[in-house]
């Protein structure tokens, strides 16, 4: 209900909606309207209320993903240099993949709302208007395509680290969630377009969820947002961040290989090393123990009968052995 009452502040585009408007069309009494309005304004939000002319929501123009918002003191030399931005698009994955040859590494395609936002293994990703950070950047590094899968690691980190800075703790769930309370806030789809032996580019899509409240029933027990966790941060914010630590990292792999601190982030971060947890994969479940992160990034796990196996990233999905994680 309380993501419907932003939605419905939004469509009034900065106007007063009364109390009896919005209890008639979300066909709620305007005492639960009152109570919604409350928790959202404590979560964050910045509602204004006058008497008579009943709520609106006042836009914080300097929290739009736009070039001039997240370029002012940006210290970056290529990544985030380029920013395209929609106010909606289907897919920022989707559209990077449309211009990436044509568009110098580094370009970030930024969306305020996906219609059709994507997660891994076929799964949706909901990404309501200005609730979060829905981003991709286009990257054409100079390896061998065997090694793409360690950009998942580093943009993990990247956003552990840049979360870090602004006084949030998180955990990584290998080799794509990003974690809070045991509930996931961001999650990473990197793509790839490739020949044997070279890289065209790669697409990493970043989603993070800042400002959501209410979370689909099938989500509920699994999602979070920064907002929700009680962290009112700014989206520039934590997308300057982002941009700043994912290029130094990106350029220590680049430039000095497996010698590089995204594997100490992603080991010291870890909610799964040491912990029991099921892979599961094409349907089936396993039950094992979670070692370590090897200098490839893969994951080094113990089966049931002791045996030491290396699992790569690719389309497997970890579930902990009481929930999630
Ligand atoms: C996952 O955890 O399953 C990955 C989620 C990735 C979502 C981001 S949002 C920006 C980019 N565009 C997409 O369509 N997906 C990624």
């Amino acid at each position: 209900m309380r993501g419907k009452i932003i939605q419905t502040l939004l469509d009034n585009k900065g106007n007063f909606i009364s109390s009896e408007a919005l209890s008639k069309k979300l066909e709620i009494s305007s005492e639960a309207i009152r109570e919604h309005i409350e928790v959202l304004k404590s979560a964050g939000y910045n509602i204004e209320e006058v008497k008579k002319k009943g709520y609106k929501l006042v836009d914080d123009l300097n929290d739009l993903l736009t070039y001039n918002n997240i370029s002012n003191k940006l210290d970056t030399k290529y990544i985030g240099r380029s920013i395209i931005h929609f106010d909606t698009i289907d897919s920022t994955n989707d559209y990077a993949k449309k211009v990436a040859l044509q568009k110098q590494e580094g370009t970030v395609i930024i969306s305020e709302e996906q219609t059709k936002g994507k997660g891994r293994i076929g799964r949706q990703w909901v990404s309501k208007s200005r609730e979060g950070i829905w981003m991709s950047i286009i990257l054409k590094p100079n390896l061998i395509p065997q090694k793409a899968p360690f950009l998942t690691l580093i943009a993990g980190a990247s956003i552990t680290k840049a979360l870090n800075n602004l006084g949030v703790e998180t955990n990584i769930k290998w080799p794509n969630d990003i974690i809070i309370n045991n509930k996931k806030i961001a999650g990473i789809l990197t793509e790839l377009s490739a020949e044997i032996d070279k890289i065209n580019y790669i697409v990493l899509g970043i989603g993070i969820n800042v400002k959501t409240i209410d979370f689909s029933q099938e989500i509920s027990h699994i999602a979070t947002s920064l907002y929700k966790e009680g962290h009112k941060i700014s989206r520039v914010d934590i997308v300057r961040n982002i941009l700043e630590e994912f290029e130094r990292l990106y350029l220590q792999y680049i430039n000095h290989g497996l010698k590089n601190e995204t594997l100490d982030i992603c080991r010291k971060h870890s909610a799964i090393i040491g912990k029991y947890i099921y892979i599961i994969s094409n349907g089936e479940k396993e039950l094992v123990k979670c070692l370590d992160i090897n200098k490839e990034g893969n994951l080094v796990i113990k089966n049931d009968e002791n045996v030491i196996k290396e699992i790569m990233s690719g389309e497997v999905s970890i579930r902990g052995v009481e929930g999630y994680v």
